[in-house]
């Protein structure tokens, strides 16, 4: 990447943890309309009528409700009720989607009991539904927390409706790959998107890729149906490649990408057979996860200026 990028990289990945940027940019009427392009509204009805689409493509979805740390314990629990009153909405529309959910938006940060409780009734209709609930992996800074809640109290009492999210930016990922593969847990793998430290984080984005492609197929050969979450081109075909000389059928993994991107390469992959399941934020809180999808293609913040001068 040029150096030009990395900075404003850096800059937008700083800016999405601005909160009064955000209550500017929300008021925004172009700065909105862009959003929608990364986000599928801000209401449940919303976010279902775009699940109802993708569905009709032949593509599975994951719906996020966004919003990230909360900092007391009745936001935590409306943000569970929240969940549940989504799974029960899936289920009565009969809609193929499971969700995704952040720790942070539990209560992780305010207490790990409050956290427990909440994600657990989550976690409790979903297997009522037999559906699934994916746990997000936030910064570096929740990393181990995130996978000691997980393994030592959320795995063991719903082991068919969690699962977890690695990122190959991280140095510690090989062995978090081989745990996860020893306990059978399902892993979405991905680069990960947060602005991290080399000392824990690979610098170079070569690095980030080869780090990707070990835990990919590792998790292919050896892992519980793992979800391989990117759009870079050239390890999709790897990961074709790789199931092919490997003799892994199409049914034992599944690409993911996000509502929004790429969505010629959603749609060739399901014309060849393979499992596909898009990610589908919604909701108010849309600003830090839109200003991560800017930071991770500068030419988009172009196209955002672009829209808004042509207006
Ligand atoms: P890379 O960034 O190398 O991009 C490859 C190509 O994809 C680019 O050249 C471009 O063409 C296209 N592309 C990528 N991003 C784009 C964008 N925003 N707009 C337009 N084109 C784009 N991260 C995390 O830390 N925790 C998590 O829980 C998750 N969860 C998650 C779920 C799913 C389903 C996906 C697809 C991604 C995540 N991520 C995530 C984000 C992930 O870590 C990463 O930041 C992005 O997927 C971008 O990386 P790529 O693998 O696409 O490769």
């Amino acid at each position: 990447r040029l150096p030009s990028d990395l900075m404003l990289r850096n800059a937008l990945l700083y800016l999405s943890n601005q909160q009064r940027v955000f209550r500017f940019i929300r008021d925004n009427r172009l700065a909105k309309r862009f959003a929608s392009r990364f986000v599928a509204g801000e209401t449940i009805e919303e976010a279902l009528e775009a699940v109802a689409a993708l569905n009709g493509r032949g593509i599975r979805a994951s719906l996020d409700l966004l919003g990230e740390s909360v900092t007391n314990a009745a936001e935590a629990q409306q943000t569970g009720r929240e969940y549940v009153e989504l799974l029960e909405r899936i289920q009565a529309r009969g809609l193929d989607a499971n969700v995704s959910v952040k720790l942070t938006a539990m209560g992780q940060d305010i207490d790990e009991g409050l956290c427990v409780e909440t994600i657990g009734a989550v976690l409790r209709t979903a297997q009522g539904f037999g559906n699934f609930v994916r746990l997000d992996m936030e910064s570096s800074a929740y990393t181990q927390k995130t996978l000691d809640l997980f393994y030592g109290r959320l795995y063991p009492a719903y082991p068919e409706n969690v699962g977890i999210v690695l990122q190959s930016y991280l140095y510690r990922t090989d062995d978090d790959v081989k745990r996860a593969n020893q306990e059978r847990c399902r892993v979405r793998i991905c680069k990960g998107a947060y602005k991290e430290p080399p000392a824990v984080a690979y610098p170079d984005k070569a690095d980030v890729d080869k780090s990707y492609v070990r835990a990919m197929q590792a998790l292919m050969r050896d892992g519980r149906y793992p979800g391989i979450a990117t759009h870079d081109e050239a390890i999709i075909a790897e990961a074709k490649r790789f199931a092919k000389a490997e003799g892994i059928a199409t049914d034992r993994f599944e690409f993911q990408m996000l509502y929004g991107v790429r969505r010629d390469l959603q749609d060739a992959l399901v014309r060849e057979g393979y499992n596909v399941r898009v990610y589908v934020p919604f909701g108010t809180q849309w600003y830090p996860y839109l200003m991560r999808r800017l930071a991770e293609r500068p030419a988009n913040v172009a196209f955002m200026t672009g829209n808004i001068v042509k207006e």
